[in-house]
């Protein structure tokens, strides 16, 4: 996060918000206001904004509720503190929004929070202005346009604070109108400038694959692959978007393996899946490399049909097509995958989907519809050969254009050869230094040291 903002991408979270009541208005908005819940902080995480408020907004302060009302104008709620916050935290990127006028006003959400983090499970006192102002519109018959998806994992704190405040105002549960559909129609259709954060993200993911083939050894261990590539990414002032996963040996039939003290052995694949978060775009990106630098024939095999269904998948992917629909199985990049696999009767080896949206999120909202032009998704056919203790991944993101897709990620090589050379190039070099150490070793009159 850049700790200032250029006047032009203020102007870019103000265009969204008036393309949002646009939107609104055209799906038949009444009377009431938009409210955007933040996130909180939490002491076991690094904070981070809510995809959906700092796409509007830009402010990335916590446990902040910003306000709209249907004439545009602003107000930032922000808790009160009974500490000296900024002797815990900066806050000068808010003083800098508010300088600049990117909103129009901010209140306290109500009395002092004790401590310097606010929680989810807060007091009506705590929230007392912002309860006071919803009770007011409640009253009147008016609306509170917010994100409050039915989806499971979506928009997770934003619905337990609206349960925690309908708990202060009852009437509260009768007068949410969801906004999370068309946020997620506006967040998928990426822009130019938005192309262009993910393929930074994208690119830093691919130096830190490089970095982790370069360094994939017999007897290393998985957490050291992994603390390298999550030193790439803090680097360059990125976070990982999702857990790194080096998942190694029968490990690898693990899809979300989370790094362990297990070493790498000959023999092995290691199937290492990373993403950098840079500036709140997200990459997502899996290759599957052998440790002793050449695949067996076994492997050899098993990649070969993962990588053609990948290139398969990847001719289809263009508007008109669905990452997964059942009714229309000849789009569905799915059901094209499953049915190659099928061929070779390794369809229960598929074990999850073809791929998600990308973007804010690296499983990014998204909605229904068929692929559209500006959507950026996932691509990754994959096998899981419990059995055999084998498993393959190859992932890459792909920008949906007009006829077609762009494959952001293609200049890290996948084929078998390629990826091989990878590994090999690493453990020339290391033989190279074992060698010279060695000669190192020994007199001139080749007696040993
Ligand atoms: N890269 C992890 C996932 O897509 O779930
Ligand atoms: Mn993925």
């Amino acid at each position: 996060m850049k700790d200032s903002f250029m006047h032009t991408e203020l102007a870019i979270f103000k265009e969204r918000r008036r393309q949002l009541l646009y939107l609104l208005q055209q799906s038949g908005l009444s009377e009431g206001l938009i409210m955007l819940v933040g996130s909180f902080e939490n002491k076991r995480y690094q904070f981070r904004q809510e995809s959906s408020f700092y796409y509007l907004t830009g402010i990335v302060e916590p446990g902040a509720v910003f306000i709209m009302t249907l004439d545009g104008t602003t107000t930032l709620y922000v808790p009160r503190y009974s500490i000296d916050r900024e002797g815990w935290v900066s806050s000068a990127l808010l003083q800098r929004f508010i300088k600049e006028e990117a909103i129009d006003h901010v209140e306290f959400l109500g009395e002092a929070f004790r401590g310097y983090e606010v929680s989810p499970l807060f007091t009506f006192k705590e929230y007392k202005n912002l309860c006071e102002l919803i009770e007011s519109l409640i009253s009147k018959g008016k609306k509170i346009y917010t994100c409050a998806s039915q989806g499971y994992s979506d928009y997770r704190e934003q619905k337990q604070l609206l349960e925690r405040l309908t708990g202060y105002v009852p009437a509260l549960s009768g007068g949410i109108y969801d906004i999370s559909g068309i946020l997620a129609q506006m967040r998928r259709k990426k822009s130019r400038e938005e192309i262009e954060r993910i393929y930074k993200a994208v690119d830093l993911t691919l130096v830190a694959q490089e970095a982790a083939a370069r360094v994939i050894d017999v007897d290393k261990k998985e957490y050291e692959i992994k603390a390298g590539i999550d030193y790439v990414f803090a680097e360059s002032g990125a976070t990982s978007a999702f857990p790194t996963i080096v998942a190694s040996g029968s490990h690898s039939t693990i899809l979300h393996h989370i790094a362990s003290s297990s070493l790498m052995k000959k023999g092995d694949v290691v199937v290492i899946d990373c993403g950098a978060e840079l500036d709140y775009y997200c990459a997502d990106v899996t290759r599957t490399y052998p440790v002793s630098g050449v695949f067996s024939k076994r492997q050899r095999e098993l990649y070969t049909i993962v990588l053609d269904c990948y290139k398969l998948v990847e001719s289809k992917a263009q508007p008109g097509c669905w990452l997964n629909n059942k009714d229309y199985p000849e789009k569905s990049l799915y059901h094209i995958a499953q049915s190659f696999f099928k061929k070779y009767g390794y369809e229960k080896y598929f074990t999850h989907n073809i791929g998600h949206f990308l973007g804010m999120d690296v499983h990014d909202v998204g909605t229904a519809d068929p692929l559209q032009e500006g959507d950026v998704i996932t691509i990754e056919p994959g096998l899981y050969n419990k059995e055999e203790g084998l498993g393959i991944r190859i992932e890459d993101d792909l920008w949906v254009v007009k006829d077609g897709s762009i494959c952001l990620s293609e200049a890290l090589p996948k084929d078998i050869d390629s990826v091989e050379a990878m590994v090999q190039a690493t453990l020339e070099a290391a033989d190279e230094r074992n060698y010279e150490e060695e000669e190192e070793d020994f007199n001139d009159d080749g007696t040993f040291n």
